[in-house]
């Protein structure tokens, strides 16, 4: 039997195109919705698409994240039962993963452990992949610990690269795995 009314809280930074997949993969979903989107950025796209989607929204700045436990409670009204992070620059701080064992889940644009770490994001990850000549790359879903890119994986999924294929072509391979592959197996994450 399905679970009940679970709600999902996506951290994004940035463009918020996992993000938006997400909400679209959720929204008749019988029992999970998405109910808040958190950025470190007012001016983050992700926000927008949020207050068009008529999803409830946060800002958060480095004190109220780092300084104060305050998120809990924000978390706690709905409940949130999983924390999504699409694009989510900053550490997790540890009361948060301390909260939320094994109910957080990031996605790494490159097949862990391999590009992954301190720096290793967004389109670094894929110069690095160029670089070292690599025949394939591919994408990660993993718990998030207090480390950047170390918890548990999840899920991985992989895409072949030609000799030709420069950085932006190798991110799009791996980007397109992401919106294919994340929103399933959040929903996996939530039944178990
Ligand atoms: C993705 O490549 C993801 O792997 C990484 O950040 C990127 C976010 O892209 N963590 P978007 O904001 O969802 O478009």
């Amino acid at each position: 039997m399905s679970k009940q009314n679970q709600h999902l809280a996506i951290f994004a930074s940035g463009t918020g195109s996992n993000a938006r997949q997400i909400v679209k993969y959720f929204e008749q979903h019988p029992s999970i919705s998405v109910a808040l989107i958190i950025s470190n950025k007012a001016s983050a796209p992700v926000l927008e698409m949020a207050r068009q989607a008529g999803i409830d929204t946060l800002v958060i700045d480095r004190p109220f994240f780092y300084e104060s436990e305050d998120i809990l409670k924000k978390l706690a009204a709905y409940p949130v039962d999983l924390l999504v992070l699409a694009g989510f620059l900053w550490l997790i701080p540890g009361y948060l993963v301390q909260a939320y064992p094994n109910r957080i889940v990031n996605v790494h644009p490159a097949l862990l452990p391999k590009y992954g770490g301190k720096g290793m994001y967004g389109m670094h990850v894929h110069r690095a992949v160029k670089a070292a000549g690599e025949a394939e790359s591919g994408m990660t879903i993993h718990f998030v610990n207090e480390h950047y890119d170390e918890g548990a994986v999840i899920f991985q999924a992989r895409c072949a690269l030609s000799p030709k294929d420069d950085a932006e072509q190798i991110a799009a391979k791996v980007l397109a795995l992401e919106h294919h592959h994340f929103a399933p197996v959040i929903e996996q994450v939530l039944a178990k």
